[in-house]
């Protein structure tokens, strides 16, 4: 299971002052030398954490150092003020992973998968045209067996489980982690069977990361908010190598 580590945080502080500390390039370097897989951003059109500007730097910054970048949005967001719009940032960054998922604009987080059949003709197209950036596409779903089919038919090469309903079930009894457990385990199942990869992320945390691994083989985990709220008790660089040890451990 490889990780990439969600930098929205250190740009959400650094936006709250207006100058350019703490520096996301900085931070990003760091957790490129402390041995993270990869690297997320999902700027939204309100620029409210990373920017277009930093999704091209931190793509470019990758690239120089042979590492994933994963770009997550939605795949309708419109160029807006200063955002350039989700399809011109592909076409500008070269993601090696685009991550599409169904948020709102205005909306705090991604807080669900995609439905199956919205915006379906459109979806189709988007698709088509990013696969000719020859970069991985991956498709945000509730842990349903319905999304990941449809994830398949319209030809994503993973599927990213949203997590957030599994980190809940954590906190609360053993037989809402129990279904949860069960419903992730037949999801990535079904997404072996159709060829498709497993992505999964959303309020991941070192208290959960256990218990997802045993639900089966997930190939990424894209973690953000945890790793900031945790570097504020550990600091940066002791958390993620917390963060790559428990994901490493067999
Ligand atoms: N995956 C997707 C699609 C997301 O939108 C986010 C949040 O930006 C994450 C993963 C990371 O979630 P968290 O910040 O809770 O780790």
């Amino acid at each position: 299971m490889n990780l990439s580590v969600n930098l929205n945080k250190i740009a959400l502080l650094r936006n709250s002052r207006g100058s350019n500390t703490p520096s996301l390039e900085a931070y990003a370097n760091k957790a490129i030398s402390l041995g993270v897989d990869g690297l997320t951003l999902h700027p939204r059109p309100d620029h409210r954490h990373a920017t277009s500007n930093d999704a091209l730097n931190i793509s470019s910054l990758c690239k120089e150092k042979s590492l994933e970048f994963n770009l997550e949005g939605n795949p309708f967001s419109q160029p807006k003020n200063e955002f350039l719009g989700f399809y011109e940032l592909c076409l500008q960054a070269k993601p090696d992973q685009i991550t599409l998922v169904p948020d709102g604009e205005g909306q705090l987080t991604s807080d669900s998968g995609w439905e199956p059949g919205f915006q379906d003709s459109e979806l189709k197209s988007f698709i088509a045209k990013v696969n000719e950036l020859n970069c991985r596409t991956s498709l945000f779903i509730n842990a349903d067996i319905h999304s990941v089919e449809y994830a398949s038919d319209m030809n994503f090469d993973r599927i990213e489980i949203y997590t957030g309903p599994f980190a809940q079930a954590c906190l609360l009894d053993k037989n809402e982690l129990q279904i949860n457990c069960d419903k992730i385990k037949e999801v990535i199942n079904r997404a072996q069977h159709l060829g498709l990869g497993v992505n999964a992320g959303h309020d991941l945390s070192l208290d959960n990361i256990q218990l997802l691994k045993e639900c089966g083989l997930i190939d990424e985990v894209s973690i953000g908010h945890a790793i900031m709220t945790d570097s504020l008790k550990y600091g940066f660089d002791a958390t993620i190598i917390k963060y790559i040890n428990i994901i490493r451990e067999k």
